[in-house]
């Protein structure tokens, strides 16, 4: 099923694997490799480590199933989805705000999400030119201030990458790429186990690394690191912005949906706890800092690169992976948006893809000029890149999947429900009072004690 619009195909994908892979493909990404590590760091290791697998295991399990089994159910686009549905069932329209925040909270993110992918970019390059070679670590930090602090630079990466996503999405979001992230996902994985080796063998920290994300200092079980392993284990899930819902639509009737939302809930997880334990332990080795933030990734892992045999090829395969992971999630975030201009509006997929893209490039912009120096402008002492990333993160997504799961839970109708998760009648009964209660609740004690 290639190349096909998404919102009049009812075709469904071949197998249970393909499901899973885009789902895996969309969920296995940034989240995982740049940003897990980064906000575990600021917020102290082990405290936001262990709220975070609480969000996991409590929010994002039920609602990874909540979105999928609506996106199955209707076999729609999310838009149309939710409009559908409340006509069917006489609810209100102004669920569609569910698919509006959607749309938005992807465009938003692909804006700088764009951005960081290009700074992977710029480093497979930089490696495998020898850019680092002969570099103290000192040295390699101020290369990373290097690239930040250039406009130009990021700009031009950044437009590379948006240009791939645009090419690869207005071909249609399935085509060639799902043979590729057959490969490629377990080949990023094999490398990232490549990586724990040289952690686990080679830094002499590692019982430090592991410590940092482990041990839990309960004194860091503070609110705000509440909302940031909230918001960043649904950003990680691809959770409350319909993404899964759309990729649902083609999910075949047969596969179980439980057993599917907890493989991706698992894999995801272990591939951030695996970008951890890879990370600190070389932070440690090498005196960084974990509060550095948002390059923490590129400076500790090219400081690991540079002194590792073979480290050129390494870095180079490992950047280029990441990109290409940045790539399947990028794909997912423009989806939502595309869909409804393509339904919406008499545009083809490539005009609208173009119009989109485009749309998207120009705000991320000002992640580039926030990060260069250039854009000045902060709120609530935060910068552009800082308040696209808490807006998106810590709000529009547990919003919207507060509201997915109380429109799960309170409005579709019980039993269309249990036969699209086909669970035991206990099970079902479990998962429906998280979705009906426990998750609402949660999210909004989160949001309201930390935002008021
Ligand atoms: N889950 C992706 C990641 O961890 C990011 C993403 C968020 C993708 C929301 C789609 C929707 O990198
Ligand atoms: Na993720």
């Amino acid at each position: 099923m290639s190349g096909q619009n998404p919102t009049t195909s009812k075709k469904t994908w071949a197998n249970r694997w393909t499901f899973l892979l885009a789902a895996a493909g969309s969920a296995i990404g940034l989240g995982n490799i740049w940003k897990f590590p980064y906000i575990a760091g600021q917020y102290g290791g082990g405290a936001f480590v262990m709220l975070y697998l609480l969000c996991i295991a409590i929010m994002g399990v039920p609602l990874l199933m909540a979105e999928t089994a609506i996106g199955r159910h209707t076999r729609l686009s999310p838009l149309n989805a939710i409009k559908k549905l409340t006509s069917d069932l006489g609810a209100s329209k102004l669920w569609g705000i569910i698919g509006w925040m959607g749309m938005l909270a992807g465009f938003l993110i692909l804006s700088f999400y764009s951005v960081i992918a290009g700074w992977s970019l710029s480093y497979a390059w930089d490696i495998v030119t020898g850019a680092f070679n002969g570099m103290t670590t000192d040295q390699v930090g101020d290369a990373f201030g290097g690239l930040v602090s250039s406009a130009p630079r990021q700009i031009f990466w950044h437009t590379t990458f948006m240009l791939i996503t645009l090419l690869i999405t207005a071909r249609g979001i399935h085509k060639g790429l799902e043979k590729g992230l057959q490969v490629m996902m377990p080949a990023l994985f094999a490398l990232l186990l490549v990586m724990l080796g040289y952690s686990m063998l080679e830094t002499g920290q590692f019982m430090r690394g592991f410590n940092f994300m482990f041990s839990v200092d309960f004194s860091k079980v503070t609110g705000e690191a509440f909302v940031a392993a909230l918001g960043q284990a649904f950003f990680t899930l691809s959770l409350g912005m319909c993404c899964l819902m759309a990729y649902g639509a083609y999910m075949p009737a047969n596969n179980s949906i439980p057993r599917t939302a907890i493989n991706v809930a698992a894999l995801d997880t272990l591939m951030a706890i695996i970008s951890g334990l890879i990370v600190f332990p070389i932070v440690f080795a090498y005196g960084l800092e974990p509060s550095a933030g948002p390059g923490l990734l590129f400076v500790s892992l090219t400081a690991a690169f540079v002194h590792m045999p073979m480290g050129e090829l390494f870095g180079f395969l490992f950047f280029v992976l990441v990109g290409i992971a940045a790539l399947s999630s990028a794909i997912s975030l423009v989806e939502p948006a595309l869909a409804w201009l393509i339904e919406r509006t008499p545009l083809s997929r490539t005009v609208a893809t173009v119009i989109l893209c485009a749309a998207i490039w120009f705000v991320g912009l000002g992640t580039v000029f926030s990060m260069s120096g250039d854009l000045t402008f902060t709120l609530f002492e935060k910068n552009f890149f800082d308040l696209l990333d808490y807006f998106t993160s810590n709000i529009l997504l547990p919003v919207g999947g507060l509201l997915i799961s109380v429109f799960a839970g309170w409005v579709m109708k019980r039993s269309t429900m249990m036969k699209e998760l086909g669970l035991s009648v206990g099970v079902f009964n479990l998962w429906r009072a998280m979705i009906r209660v426990v998750v609402p609740l949660c999210v909004l004690t989160v949001l309201i004690t930390t935002l008021f």
